[in-house]
């Protein structure tokens, strides 16, 4: 099959389906409430829908612990639900990208409870070991979400392996059976239509033989030993030429703690094991290592991010470009300002929408959604955000957690300002961010041509007609300045040039030298009123467009 790289001109919209839309009235979202909203996806100008997991699911993690990969949930509106969905988002020009979780499954899936009552097939499915003498655990490895990534199973008799939440067991990868699942997994949804994978935290897949102790890193030890592992790529080539290489699809590949070198092992060359990889750099400019770390925003770390993704990658592998997903807090609240909340968000926009790569929005960020205000300990729902800290003050705990939970991004989708944000027609399974009222809804931000959601749109646009943003060189000036960002993507024919101030006082700045002889063209500005020379207001952003590519 020929890959037509399709997704290199695309702008990608990410669904978090238990906050999205509630179609049914039971108050979570689902596939229904997804299909009476295609017409707004579309309208953004974007080209295709990543869905977070839709299979079935306890939901201790949210949907990322599956208890059986070839159905779709029927709080979802089950698989009759999925196959309308994708018709329709298929007759508007919307590609459906799938989560693909195979690090680990619910301990709820059939193959496990096989698995811990040595049941063959599925005896070596996951990873279980007897523990060391005196009842020591099999080795020091940490848990992302719970304690050691060990569990005693009373069942089997044994220890089983788990990097994230005890109900979500690791799969033995190294078993080939195990990888036989993931290619029939692959294939049964790439035959029904879906147009790729985004395929959850893929680089732990591998784990080295032996599964040593560490000594490193007390908060996640073991790290080092499964991250990027000795097999990863021999698993990889094998999910492609047995499944991916037979279509025309996209994957993309979540990585914690990759470089850009390192990003090229997967991404680079022609026969490479995924399309894209989603990096966590630019997500650390306000904290260390993950958002619970936290150290004041850097706007210098945000750029080197970017820059060295960017210049890294640039002809030799493809970026997958974000500032908001499901894991994190809301952007705005991390690197913006609330109070500045529109300027901020357009602003937020401009960084990262122009550059070359593919761009995901996530839902509620074209509305510049904020964090909700949190409250107490019982605020929170996430499995991640619950077990951090739980040896710290309940006071030190709760600003940490509150500054730092998931919980923020998953809010319910604010629609309109009457009930419920018109999320739902009864009480939605988490509580709402109450500012839906305060013109922070789909309905308010249509009709305000200067809304944030207008704003995305006209970016999405301008990204579309610009050619240099695909074709161009990304290039930074004034790098080491603290309160400005400004790129350009040049070509032989035409730049794009933008200016933002991440300060909320007015600033001055001055035009980059390549730049002050030519005819820039302001395409897009987060104020309305004229700009005024070399002078920024608080978090001011420009786009310009320039023809003819000025000297160097
Ligand atoms: C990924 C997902 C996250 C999930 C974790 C475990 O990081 O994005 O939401 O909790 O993997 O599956």
């Amino acid at each position: 099959m020929i890959k037509t790289e399709w997704y290199k001109n695309g702008v990608f919209y990410q669904i978090w389906p238990r906050s999205f839309k509630d179609g049914n009235g039971d108050g979570m979202g689902d596939l229904y409430g997804v299909i009476s909203k295609l017409d707004y996806i579309k309208s953004l100008g974007v080209d295709g829908i990543w869905f977070s997991p839709l299979y079935p699911s306890p939901g201790v993690d949210c949907g990322y612990d599956i208890s059986d990969y070839m159905d779709i949930d029927s709080a979802y509106g089950g698989m009759s639900a999925f196959r309308d969905l994708l018709d329709q988002a298929h007759s508007r020009g919307l590609k459906v990208i799938m989560d693909l979780v195979v690090n680990h499954t619910s301990d709820e899936h059939e193959w496990f409870q096989k698995s811990r009552r040595r049941i063959d097939p599925y005896t070596d499915y996951y990873i279980w070991r007897p523990g060391k003498k005196g009842g020591k655990l099999p080795n020091n490895w940490d848990s992302h979400f719970e304690g050691k990534a060990w569990q005693w199973d009373d069942v089997r008799g044994e220890y089983y392996l788990h990097l994230f939440a005890i109900k979500q067991p690791d799969l033995n990868m190294d078993n080939p059976l195990v990888r036989q699942e993931v290619v029939r997994i692959l294939n049964f949804w790439l035959e029904m239509g879906v147009d790729g994978f985004r395929e959850d935290v893929i680089t732990f897949i591998s784990k080295k033989e032996g599964l040593p102790s560490d000594r490193l890193m007390p908060a996640t030890r073991g790290i080092r030993f499964y991250n990027n592992g000795p097999h990863i790529h021999e698993y990889l080539r094998q999910f492609r030429s047995e499944a991916l290489d037979r279509f025309d699809c996209v994957t993309i590949g979540e990585a914690p703690l990759i470089s850009p070198e390192k990003a090229l092992d997967y991404i680079g060359g022609d026969q490479r094991d995924l399309d894209m990889m989603i990096q966590f750099q630019c997500m650390c400019a306000n904290c260390f290592f993950i958002d619970y770390y936290p150290h004041p925003f850097s706007l210098r770390k945000l750029k080197k991010s970017f820059r060295t993704w960017q210049e890294t990658l640039d002809g030799r592998g493809w970026n997958m470009l974000y500032l908001e997903n499901h894991d994190h807090p809301r952007v705005v609240s991390r690197y913006g300002s609330e109070r500045l909340r529109d300027k901020s968000a357009k602003a937020l926009c401009c960084a990262y929408m122009f550059q070359k790569g593919t761009p995901f929005v996530y839902q509620g960020q074209e509305l510049g959604m904020t964090n909700f205000k949190v409250t107490g300990l019982s605020d929170f729902e996430d499995v991640q955000t619950l077990n951090q800290f739980t040896w710290l003050p309940k006071g030190l705990r709760l600003k940490l957690l509150a500054r730092a939970s998931r919980d923020h991004a998953r809010t319910p989708m604010q629609w309109d300002s009457g009930e419920h944000a018109g999320f739902s027609a009864c009480e939605p399974w988490f509580h709402l961010n109450e500012n839906y009222r305060r013109g922070i809804n789909v309905e308010s931000e249509e009709s305000n041509p200067c809304s944030v959601l207008n704003f995305y749109r006209k970016a999405i646009a301008l990204r579309k007609e610009t050619g240099c943003v695909l074709s161009g060189v990304y290039r930074e000036y004034k790098r080491r300045s603290r309160r400005h960002y400004i790129y350009a993507m040049e070509s032989e024919s035409e730049s794009l040039l933008v200016v933002i101030s991440f300060s909320k006082k007015t600033t001055r700045f001055t035009l980059p030298l390549a730049y002050q002889f030519r005819e820039l063209t302001l395409r897009l500005s987060n104020y309305e009123k004229e700009p005024q020379g070399d002078v920024l207001r608080p978090y001011e952003a420009r786009v310009y467009t320039v023809k003819q590519q000025s000297s160097r």
